[in-house]
């Protein structure tokens, strides 16, 4: 498993730019000037120096004593990091239901996965549920929305729709805490189906299977798969075995958006009719394991 090589490289380009960011800051307090030379100043007076060197010394002082409580957040940080990384494998490498178990018995878990998540994601240039807000804003309001596996449900929040917002904890009452393999939703009952970033149970196709179930006829299934799990390249599925595999459970791939970096974005569309295909076959999709920064 090693999405992380993605999430790493993101990360790095997070780290450049923030370095990048700190010397433009820098430059600005010293050419204010547009023609990119600096503007010459008068020399400083005896008393200023002595300021100046006083300002230094304090600064120095203060330098030296590191402050308890940021050697204490660092390794705080480090702890929790190392929690989120084993959850995160956890959610990859067992079933939907054990992960539901697992969760269940510790709920306050679901804070550190949470944490930990909200954490790489700052490092992506896109993240891909905003994708999906904005397209869902781009269409009806009118249109059900099942939100599978939502995290911190930010679909809902964002959105005029009526959102199902099904996750393996719930914090918040509008959140319906289940296996998504087995949610409490009605046949036929919803226009779109959404697991952004969530096929991460080792039964993933049972969770595309609950989607066909809860979707109207002509309702769309929308999935944000983390980009390396679905490139041959580096050991990931063939993203056109994947689609095949949908495909044949009743829908047609309407677009593929894959100018993101970090993720693929599939848009389906249930078809009207289709024919049961039995015993269809999944590919393995590798797990998203984080590298420690
Ligand atoms: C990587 S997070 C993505 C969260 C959200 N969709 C987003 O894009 O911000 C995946 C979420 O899927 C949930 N999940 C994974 N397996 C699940 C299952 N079997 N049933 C319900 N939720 C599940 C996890 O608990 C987690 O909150």
């Amino acid at each position: 498993m090693e999405p992380p090589q993605d999430a790493a490289a993101a990360a790095a380009g997070g780290r450049k730019r923030r370095r990048r960011g700190g010397g433009r800051s820098r430059r600005k307090h010293q050419n204010p000037s547009s023609s990119g030379v600096a503007a010459a100043s008068p020399p400083p007076s005896p008393q200023a120096k002595r300021q100046r060197g006083a300002d230094a010394a304090s600064s120095k002082g203060r330098g030296r004593k590191p402050k308890p409580s940021s050697l204490l957040d660092k390794m705080r940080a480090r702890l929790s990091g190392g929690h989120f990384r084993m959850l995160n494998e956890k959610l990859y490498t067992c079933s939907g239901e054990d992960a539901f178990e697992y969760f269940t018995n510790e709920p306050d878990l679901f804070d550190v996965y949470h944490t930990g998540y909200q954490e790489q994601m700052s490092h992506w240039p896109e993240q891909p549920v905003n994708v999906i807000i904005n397209w869902l804003k781009g269409h009806s309001a009118s249109w059900t929305v099942a939100d599978f596996g939502c995290g911190n449900a930010a679909v809902s929040k964002n959105v005029k729709n009526k959102v199902f917002s099904i996750d393996l904890v719930s914090e918040d009452p509008s959140v319906i805490a289940c296996d998504m393999a087995h949610t409490p939703l009605d046949s036929s009952s919803v226009d779109v189906a959404i697991f952004c970033l969530s096929l991460m149970g080792t039964n993933y196709p049972s969770y595309i299977q609950e989607a066909n179930r809860v979707l109207k006829p002509g309702g769309w299934l929308l999935i944000a798969e983390v980009r390396s799990r679905l490139d041959p390249n580096t050991g990931g599925a063939d993203p056109e075995k994947f689609c095949e595999s949908i495909n044949k459970l009743g829908f047609s791939l309407v677009t593929k958006d894959a100018k993101n970096k970090m993720f693929i974005l599939f848009y389906f569309r249930k078809k009207e009719k289709s024919k049961v295909v039995k015993n269809i076959e999944w590919p393995h999709l590798k797990p998203c394991l984080y590298k420690r920064r």
